[in-house]
C-alpha cells in the first residue's frame, strides 16, 4: 500500500476529524499514533489494524518533548506529523477576556508549532511531511469564533514559512476543511435536521466526512504529492455561495445548480433586454 512501512502521528486522532484521518493512513498501510488528553470511546481502527494511543496535551511543551521521544523509540521513525488537534467553543469577542481568548491562539497555533518543532528532527531524518488542519474560517469573518478564525489564518502562514525554512528534507501543507460531520456536529449546527439544513447550503449538498479529510491528508502525506510544499488544499464541498445572492432581487440565478434561484425561475439579462 501506499504509505506501508511508514509512521504517522495525528494529534487529536482520538474523534471527529482526527480519528478519520487516523483511519486513512491505517488504510494507506501507515502505523498511527493518535494522541490527546483522553483516550478515545473505541479504538481507532481500519482493515484490522488500530492506531496506538498516547495520552498528551499538546499545550504542556515537555511533554510534547517527551511524547514524540517516545515514539522514535517505539517505531524508530515519524514519516508524517499531522497537526490535527484545535477547535474552540463558540464565544463572542465580548464575551471572553485575553486570557481565555489566549487559549484558543494555544490549541490553534502555538501547540501545532510546538508540535512541528519536537518533531523536526525525527521528519527530516525520514524526508517526511507535516500537514496542518486549517479552517476555511481563516479567511472569511468568522463571528463567535473570531480568535479561531485568526489562528488557522496564522497556521497557514506558518506554514507556508514553515515549507521554506524546512525544505527541501521536510515538505509542508495545509487541509483547509469547510464543515465536516461529527460525533460533536449537533453543537455547531443542532439536530438532523439542522445537520441536513446546513448541508444543503454546500454546492456538494453536505457535510464532509472525517474519513474524507483523512483521504486528502494521505494525499499530501504521499509520493503523488512530493512537489507540493507550501500550499493550501481546499476541502469545502465548493465552499460558501455569498450570501448577498440570496438578498439581491435581481439575476436570481447567477450562481447556478440547487444553490441558485428557485427550479423554474428564470433570469433577466442585458440580452433580453436588448432582445
Ligand atoms: N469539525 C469541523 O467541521 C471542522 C471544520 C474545519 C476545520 N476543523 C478542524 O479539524 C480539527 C479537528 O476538529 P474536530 O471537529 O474533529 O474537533 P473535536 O471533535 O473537538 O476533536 C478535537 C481533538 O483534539 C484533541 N485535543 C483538544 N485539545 C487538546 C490538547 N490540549 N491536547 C491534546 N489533544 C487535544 C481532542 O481530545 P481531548 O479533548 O481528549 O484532548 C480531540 O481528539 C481542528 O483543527 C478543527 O479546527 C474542523
Amino acid at each position: 500500500m501506499e504509505l506501508d512501512g511508514r509512521v504517522a502521528v495525528v494529534t487529536g486522532g482520538t474523534r471527529g476529524v482526527g480519528a478519520g484521518i487516523a483511519r486513512a493512513f491505517l488504510a494507506a498501510g501507515a502505523e498511527v499514533v493518535v494522541c490527546a488528553r483522553r483516550p478515545p470511546d473505541s479504538p481507532v481502527v481500519s482493515d484490522g489494524r488500530a492506531a496506538r494511543y498516547v495520552p498528551v496535551d499538546l499545550r504542556a511543551p515537555a511533554a510534547v518533548k517527551d511524547f514524540f521521544a517516545g515514539v522514535a523509540r517505539r517505531h524508530g521513525r515519524l514519516d508524517v506529523l499531522v497537526n490535527n488537534a484545535g477547535g474552540a467553543p463558540y464565544r463572542l469577542l465580548r464575551d471572553g477576556g485575553p486570557a481565555r481568548h489566549a487559549r484558543v491562539l494555544e490549541l490553534n497555533l502555538v501547540a501545532p508549532l510546538t508540535a512541528s518543532l519536537a518533531a523536526h528532527g525525527l521528519l527530516r531524518a525520514a524526508r517526511g511531511c507535516v500537514v496542518m488542519v486549517g479552517s476555511v474560517s481563516a479567511s472569511r469573518p468568522s463571528p463567535g469564533t473570531a480568535v479561531y478564525g485568526a489562528a488557522k489564518a496564522g497556521l497557514e502562514s506558518l506554514a507556508r514559512s514553515m515549507a521554506v525554512e524546512w525544505a527541501p528534507e521536510v515538505r509542508v501543507n495545509t487541509i483547509v476543511p469547510g464543515m465536516v460531520r461529527t460525533e460533536l456536529s449537533h453543537l455547531h449546527y443542532g439536530d438532523e435536521q439542522g445537520i441536513a439544513a446546513v448541508g444543503r447550503t454546500v454546492p456538494l449538498g453536505r457535510l464532509a466526512e472525517p474519513d474524507e479529510i483523512g483521504d486528502a491528508a494521505v494525499f499530501l502525506a504521499s509520493g503523488r504529492a512530493a512537489y507540493i510544499s507550501g500550499a493550501s488544499l481546499l476541502v469545502h464541498g465548493g465552499g460558501e455561495r455569498p450570501a448577498f445572492l440570496g438578498a439581491a432581487t435581481v439575476n436570481g440565478a447567477a450562481a447556478g445548480g440547487s444553490a441558485g434561484a428557485p427550479a423554474g425561475a428564470t433570469t433577466r439579462t442585458t440580452d433580453d433586454k436588448e432582445g
